[in-house]
């Protein structure tokens, strides 16, 4: 198991306006800042930013890439990145803002970072219900990704005391603004199919959503309430189509080629395609583009994609998970 980085020095400031403006400038750059909101205290960082995204995973210590809910401030601001069918519509009108999460299919020119929705099609969105989260998505201008602020493995922290002894050294700011007020995570539901499923039981009870829907939905999976898996309705996660081929050390004329680092194999030259997922051999650039890659190469009409061998220290763990997941579709 990965240690995660803590070397950066963490400040934590009481959520009023200069906090936020300065979490706002913190966010701008890049960084992660820790924030409550009314679940758990979630760990912030900007959604569009690809690098942003990978420098939370490994944040969390033992990084995995799973997709992140998208925080945004109302209806309009998750239409751009979301399309809404009538259930999801109803909903989210009722509520919004509140611990409701929503998986949903993106739209076409969805700005959010490929990473944070694991190269998915879908995206979980959901609007807070809290003044300090709110503020900041405001100031920030900018959807924010927030996993549970907590480190790999540990339960989701409900006080900034909590996140500090988790995460302290590995982010830039923590926000203080007291105890969260309903203490478990959202309630997850997608609306991806002809009926909405459950996929995490949460702050929004099954029986208010039934009632609003005049009927009973199906899920979670038992022993799976956590992973965006429900049978039939969910891909677990991103696979080409076209057949990808691991460890690479060269690379065949009817093949792409997935590459990393400074040193390509032979037959790159001659390849049909060449994208490299960090030339310096970085391992966050990397992770930042390894779903856009992984998509734009399997538009290249090779007969396979040839991935190069990638390091396994820090995001290289999971960065090799996904490519594995990804040579065995279904597996
Ligand atoms: O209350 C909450 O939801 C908190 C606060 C901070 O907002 N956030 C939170 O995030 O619990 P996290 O990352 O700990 O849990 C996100 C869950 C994961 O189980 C993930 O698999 C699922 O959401 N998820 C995200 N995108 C998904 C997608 N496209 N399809 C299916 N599941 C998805
Ligand atoms: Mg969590």
């Amino acid at each position: 198991m990965l240690e995660p980085e803590t070397s950066l020095e963490t400040r934590t400031m009481q959520a009023d306006a200069g906090a936020i403006a300065d979490a706002a400038r913190v966010l701008a750059a890049g960084g992660l800042v820790a924030f409550p909101t009314e679940t758990v205290y979630g760990l912030g960082a900007d959604a569009c930013n690809g690098q942003a995204v990978a420098r939370l995973y490994a944040a969390k210590g033992r990084p995995s890439f799973n997709p992140l809910i998208v925080h945004v401030t109302d209806m309009s601001a998750a239409q751009r990145l979301a399309r809404f069918d009538a259930d999801a519509a109803r909903l989210a009108a009722a509520f919004w803002p509140g611990p409701l999460t929503l998986v949903l299919p993106k739209t076409h020119d969805c700005p959010v970072a490929q990473l944070a929705t694991a190269g998915l099609d879908t995206i979980a969105v959901r609007v807070p219900d809290h003044p300090v989260a709110r503020a900041l998505i405001a100031a920030a201008g900018r959807p924010l990704v927030a996993p549970s602020g907590n480190r790999s493995g540990h339960v989701s922290p409900t006080s900034a005391t909590h996140v500090a002894a988790d995460l302290g050294g590995s982010v830039d700011l923590i926000i203080d603004g007291g105890p969260t007020r309903v203490g478990v995570e959202s309630t997850i539901v997608a609306c991806l199919g002809d009926r909405p499923v459950l996929l995490r039981p949460g702050g929004v009870a099954r029986e208010a959503i039934e009632q609003l829907l005049s009927r009973s939905i199906e899920g979670p999976v038992r022993g799976r309430t956590e992973g965006p898996l429900a049978p039939g309705m969910l891909t677990s996660h991103y696979a080409p189509a076209t057949r990808l081929r691991l460890d690479a050390d060269t690379v065949a004329p009817d093949e792409a080629l997935l590459a990393f680092g400074p040193n390509l194999p032979r037959g790159a030259a001659g390849a049909v395609a060449v994208l490299n997922l960090s030339p310096a051999g970085d391992l966050v650039e990397a992770a930042s583009n390894l779903f856009a890659h992984l998509r734009a190469l399997d538009q290249a009409g090779a007969r396979a994609i040839a991935a190069m061998p990638v390091p396994r220290e820090g995001l290289g763990e999971a960065i090799n998970d996904r490519l594995a997941r990804a040579a065995s579709p279904g597996g």
